[in-house]
């Protein structure tokens, strides 16, 4: 059974394993609570103590807000723990004006099943150095 919480209790690095996949410098379990903490919105699922998907936001509280990061570790993807992420997320984020987040091409449907619009460009800078 996958439960869902907004919040951190409990959560150590030990129960943060197996994401960041395909990432060059993948963080660490402990940067990984790092991120955890420092957004302003969480939403976990939990399949016991192990963290099995996560979605983060960073937000001003007033108008808007960024979501940054979304993923299911592999062997608990297209089981619907994704969308519930989000919906849980957006539910978080309902009353604020605006809610972005960029991503590749090949999860644009994903976002669009949610309710997510495609806008005509988005715009980054990365730093490589600071991963
Ligand atoms: C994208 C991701 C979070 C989806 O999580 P998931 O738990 O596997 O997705 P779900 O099972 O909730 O899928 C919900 C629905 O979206 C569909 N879907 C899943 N991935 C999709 C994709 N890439 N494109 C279009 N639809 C997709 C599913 O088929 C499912 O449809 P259904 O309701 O008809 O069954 C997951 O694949 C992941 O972690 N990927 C790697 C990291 C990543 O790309 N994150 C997004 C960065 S912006």
């Amino acid at each position: 059974v996958i439960e869902y919480r907004t919040d951190l209790a409990g959560v150590g690095p030990g129960d943060l394993d197996g994401f960041f996949v395909d990432w060059p410098k993948p963080p660490s379990p402990e940067r990984h609570l790092e991120i955890l903490r420092g957004s302003s919105h969480v939403v976990l699922a939990r399949d016991g103590e192990r963290v099995v998907g996560f979605v983060t936001a960073i937000s001003d509280g007033v108008l808007s807000a960024y979501v940054p990061l979304l993923e299911v570790v592999p062997e608990y993807q297209g089981r619907g723990i994704g969308a519930e992420l989000v919906r849980r997320l957006l539910a978080e984020l309902g009353g604020l004006y605006m809610v972005d987040l960029c991503c590749d091409e090949n999860v644009v449907g994903f976002y669009e099943r949610l309710g997510l619009e495609r806008w005509d460009a988005g715009m980054g800078i990365r730093n490589r150095d600071a991963l």
